[in-house]
This record gives structure tokens, C-alpha cells and sequence, in this order.
């Protein structure tokens, strides 16, 4: 393909080409500052759900025009390996370690040939921003450790917990719910991970939040001083809620978050919360969407297409964050577009409009 003339604007849920002209290929991805440079990691996708290829990775030093920086992680030929072609990979996020000078690559992994059954977190590092990612090992959070908020009559209950090892369950609300103890269940394996993000505080800690328990509730996992484990600190949040795509984000001091309901690939509303503390209590604000649908798309209630994947703090301009959402496209997973709209700090709390194409200036100078 020809490359692409430069942009200077976004365009939401268009076709972003790249220096070469291709479509970008970095779906349910997380953005890198370093250097001077935003590093766009995301999902390879090929036609369907399945990792055939890797994780794909761009640059750009503005934001709006993107180089082909090639494949990160690279999936594996050898049979029965984590990270077998064939398998699962989504929302890959990479962070920066300091004290070991390594960038460091989470990723929601399943099996080759398990469904999504495995949930479990893959773990890769590099010594250079754009890789290439050495893979290291893929593991369930905290197997037995509890929560920093457990119940007495949590802990109690494990032996029922355990009764259910082996079962699955259907994935959506259900009123028996509660008597399905999965955090018991999960307390000798470790709990289950699936969509997930990372954050890195400002005092240099790093966390690791995911959808557990089935999808039914959010935890925050602090990782450890190297970012390729857990430090056997965390909580749950929004127990039974059933959150997806979580994007942490800190302003004024507060922690906030933008997830989604869960339907699968299908849109939902998007959901807002804050919380003075990463461990907690977390409050959910509702529908931070607030334009009405804008002709011939989706609107509002359902993130005018998109589901969370990331919060891009812009770069020198505090208090100026970019909300990304993915708009999926199942029966081609290549051609899914990326939506970022810039996020509106008023009367305390962050709200989206719709717009059809915006640039960083609406931050002011
Ligand atoms: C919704 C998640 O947010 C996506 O990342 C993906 O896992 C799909 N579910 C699969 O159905």
C-alpha cells in the first residue's frame, strides 16, 4: 500500500491508516509514554477471536499519525507453549520499570484449544520500548492470598468455594449468583483474569486491574517491585457488577475508571467511577457518554459503538485525557476502529460528547 497522508486531527472510528497506508492493527490496545514517544501496543487481529500473530506496536511523537513499528510479542510454533499461534491474547498493556530499566507487557492469555476457560495473565519484557518482548510466564493472580477487603464469612466459606473447582459458570447476572463463591473456588489456583489494564501510580507502584470471579467483579492487584508478578496485595471492587474493559486514570488526586457492562463483543453503556483510594471504596457515577447519537451511529447508551480499552493521559497538558474505545467487528476483527474522544472534567466528574473529528487543541494550549 501507499503510505498516508499526514493527519492533524482525529477522525473517531474511521479507518486510521499508518506510515504505510494499512489500517492499524492494535485492537483493545493500551498506550506507552517514553521518551518523547507514545508507543501504541494492541491485539493483532486477523479475521477471528484468536491470536495468529502477536501483539502488533506503533509510534507516533503527535498522536495522530502512526509508524508500523512491527510485532512486539510474536506468538510461538511450539506445541503446548502459553503463547502457542492459536491461542488468546487481549488487551495487552506495557509499562515502565525504573529500578530494572525493562518495559513490561501484561495481557489477558487463553489457551490454544481451551475456550476461555484458562484466564490467566501472560507477562513478557523487553530493554527497548518497541520491543521485541521476551515472553516469561503467563499465571493466575494471588493463588492463596485474600483480598485485603475479605469477609470473615468469606474465609468461612471456603470449603463451599471449593466444592465448585472444575465448574464453570454461564458469564452474565444471575440471581443464584451469590451462592456461587468463586473467590472461594479460585483461593488455592488463583483467581481468574480476563479483560484487564495496568496503572502506574505516582509514587511508582504499578497495579493490575481485571475482570475476575467470572466477569462478576473487578480486582486490584499491586504488582511486584519488578512488575512481573503480584505482591500479594489487592481487593476486590464492584463485587457482582459485572465490569469489563476497566481504563484507570488519575486526576485531582482521585482515582477514576472507565469500564463496560458485559455483552460479549456486542456495545453496552459505558460506565464511570471515582474513588479516593486504589483499593477503594469505588462509586460508580453512571453513563459518562452525554451527546445524543450523532446521525447513522450508535448513541450514548451504547459508547456510540465503542468499549473501554484505555485513558491516554496526554503528554504536557495536565488534566487532558483521551478516552479509547475499540469498536469491534466480529466477523472481521481486522477491520475493528478505533474511537477516541477527548474527556470533559465539569461539575465533578468526566463526561464524552461525540465528535466527528476533534484535535489535542480542545485541551487548550
Ligand atoms: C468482551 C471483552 O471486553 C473483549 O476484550 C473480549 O474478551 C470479548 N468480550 C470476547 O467476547
Amino acid at each position: 500500500m501507499n503510505s498516508a497522508a499526514p493527519r492533524s486531527c482525529f477522525l473517531p472510528d474511521e479507518p486510521w491508516p499508518d506510515d504505510q497506508g494499512n489500517h492499524i492493527n492494535a485492537h483493545g490496545g493500551g498506550i506507552l509514554h517514553h521518551a518523547g514517544v507514545y508507543y501504541w501496543f494492541g491485539e493483532h487481529k486477523e479475521d477471528g477471536d484468536t491470536a495468529e500473530v502477536g501483539v502488533h506496536v506503533y509510534s507516533s511523537t503527535d498522536l495522530y499519525n502512526w509508524t508500523d513499528r512491527g510485532i512486539a510479542l510474536a506468538v510461538v510454533e511450539t506445541p503446548g507453549h502459553d503463547i502457542e499461534r492459536g491461542c488468546i491474547i487481549e488487551r495487552p498493556k506495557v509499562i515502565f520499570n525504573p529500578p530494572t530499566g525493562k518495559f513490561v507487557m501484561w495481557f489477558h492469555l487463553e489457551l490454544k484449544g481451551h475456550g476461555r476457560k484458562a484466564a490467566r495473565s501472560g507477562v513478557a519484557v523487553s530493554d527497548s520500548p518497541a520491543g521485541p518482548f521476551r515472553y516469561l510466564h503467563s499465571l493466575r493472580p494471588n493463588p492463596g492470598v485474600w483480598p485485603l477487603n475479605v469477609t470473615p464469612a468469606q474465609i468461612a466459606a471456603l470449603p463451599e468455594g471449593q466444592k465448585l473447582v472444575g465448574t464453570a459458570f454461564w458469564g452474565s447476572p444471575h440471581p443464584d449468583r451469590a451462592k456461587m463463591n468463586f473467590l472461594g473456588r479460585d483461593f488455592h489456583s488463583g483467581q481468574m483474569a480476563k479483560d484487564m489494564t495496568l496503572f502506574v501510580d505516582d509514587d511508582g507502584a504499578a497495579y493490575h486491574v481485571y475482570s475476575s470471579e467470572e466477569n462478576s467483579t473487578l480486582h486490584l492487584a499491586r504488582l511486584s517491585a519488578d512488575f512481573t508478578t503480584h505482591d500479594g496485595a489487592w481487593t476486590r471492587a464492584f463485587p457482582y457488577l459485572w465490569h469489563e474493559a476497566p481504563a484507570l486514570f488519575k486526576h485531582a488526586g482521585r482515582y477514576w475508571m472507565l469500564s463496560s457492562h458485559c455483552t460479549g463483543w456486542n456495545p453496552n453503556t459505558a460506565r464511570l467511577s471515582v474513588a479516593d483510594s486504589i483499593w477503594g471504596p469505588w462509586r460508580e457515577l453512571g453513563n459518562p457518554c452525554t451527546s445524543p447519537a450523532p446521525a447513522g451511529r450508535l448513541g450514548p447508551e451504547l459508547t456510540f459503538g465503542g468499549q473501554s480499552t484505555h485513558v491516554l493521559p496526554v503528554h504536557g497538558k495536565p488534566g487532558a485525557f483521551i478516552a479509547m474505545f475499540d469498536t469491534w467487528r466480529p466477523e472481521a476483527h481486522r477491520t475493528g476502529g478505533y474511537l477516541w474522544l477527548p474527556l470533559r472534567f465539569e461539575n465533578d466528574r468526566f463526561t464524552l460528547e461525540w465528535l466527528e473529528r476533534w484535535d489535542l487543541s480542545v485541551f487548550g494550549a
